[in-house]
């Protein structure tokens, strides 16, 4: 690898991509790959503490994989690998979990809603998810992770744990950054937009999926819930709906919101969902072309989780030794 700062971030295979996760993520790892080296990962381990149905998950696995590529990361330039393929992850999350705090966990509000939304299912690996998230990002010894804002939390217990570790152990982590985008880190619902775009969510107009057919998603944004005003003007608190359709077509078309406001001056909301609805459809066609075309190819993509996960693990059992030495285990012989 050249000598340059690193980078790692991941998605969980847990559902349809949205468009959440495309604008608060994906579309920001796209120019990192050219002066970072990157390091992308399929989360699957962290969906587990969701009931899943094997085949689909399977499934899901390979088409967020071709994802990425469609999305435009190039597997040469970046390192694209499958989560549980590396056990790497799974061995320091144990250890992490031995100096992490059962308050700290407590603490986490994706945990708390998690908890809510899945009552009859609140396992110990939900609970303990973050303490994975820094395993994943500590075993790279990556300087910076590329996030949407709901992860904001994650980071910060991930830097906790490492300083922690750190102080009694000496200087075994970097300690990471994260870098979240001034626009897009937060997509909301497109029904409920006081609440975040999540590919869980039972109503299916609430979100775009990377793979909804065009004539839907142009459906979709005309269904978007908005208010009783007629002015296209970013006002978060008291135009939610109309806010977060500027963030989407902002963050796809570079615009700025001053530029937004002027270009729909004098025209109705129903011609400015559309041009969201076109300009969202328009993006995402190249990209689900490229995605089909990418899962009929399974050696192709099977080749690059192999070799994904070969440089991965190199990397992270250089760290893994390192761990497993200064907290006394003996080393194999
Ligand atoms: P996940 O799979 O829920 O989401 C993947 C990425 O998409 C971002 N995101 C959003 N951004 C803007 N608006 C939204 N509505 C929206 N919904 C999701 C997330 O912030 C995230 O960047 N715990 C992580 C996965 C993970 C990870 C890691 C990330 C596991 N290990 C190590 C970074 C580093 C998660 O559940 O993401």
């Amino acid at each position: 690898m050249k000598d340059r700062k690193i980078i790692f971030s991941g998605i969980q295979p847990s559902g349809d991509l949205t468009l959440g996760n495309y604008l608060g993520a994906i579309i920001n790892w796209i120019p990192l790959q050219e002066e970072y080296n990157c390091i992308y990962s399929i989360v699957d381990l962290h969906a587990l503490t969701v009931r899943q149905t094997p085949a689909e998950l399977r499934k899901r696995t390979r088409s967020l994989l071709a994802l990425y590529i469609a999305c435009g990361l190039d597997p040469e330039k970046n390192i694209l690998f499958v989560q549980s393929h590396n056990s790497a992850h799974a061995e320091l999350a144990w250890i992490l979990d031995c100096y992490t705090y059962m308050g700290e966990l407590n603490r986490m509000t994706q945990f708390k809603e998690k908890a809510q939304k899945h009552a009859e299912n609140i396992n110990a690996g939900l609970f303990t998810y973050p303490v994975l998230m820094a395993a994943d990002i500590l075993l790279y010894q990556a300087d910076m992770v590329p996030v949407g804002d709901d992860q904001r939390q994650h980071l910060e217990i991930t830097r906790d744990i490492a300083q922690r570790f750190n102080n009694i152990y000496g200087d075994v982590f970097k300690v990471p950054e994260p870098y979240i985008p001034k626009v897009g880190a937060r997509i909301m619902s497109l029904q409920e937009p006081e609440k975040k775009m999540s590919k869980s969510d039972e109503n299916s107009n609430s979100y775009i999926s990377l793979l909804d057919d065009p004539n839907v998603i142009i459906k979709k944004f005309k269904r978007a819930v908005t208010d009783s005003e007629v002015q296209v003007r970013y006002d978060v608190d008291n135009k939610p709906g109309i806010s977060n359709l500027m963030s989407i077509y902002a963050s796809v078309t570079g615009k700025s919101y001053e530029e937004i406001e002027s270009e729909f001056e004098g025209k109705g909301y129903g011609d400015f969902k559309l041009a969201v609805g076109q300009v969202v459809a328009d993006t995402l066609k190249p990209i689900q072309e490229k995605h089909k075309e990418l899962m009929e190819n399974k050696d192709y993509l099977d080749q690059i989780m192999k070799d994904g996960v070969e440089r991965a693990g190199r990397l992270s059992y250089r760290t893994l030794r390192k761990v497993y030495k200064k907290i006394g285990l003996v080393p194999r012989p």
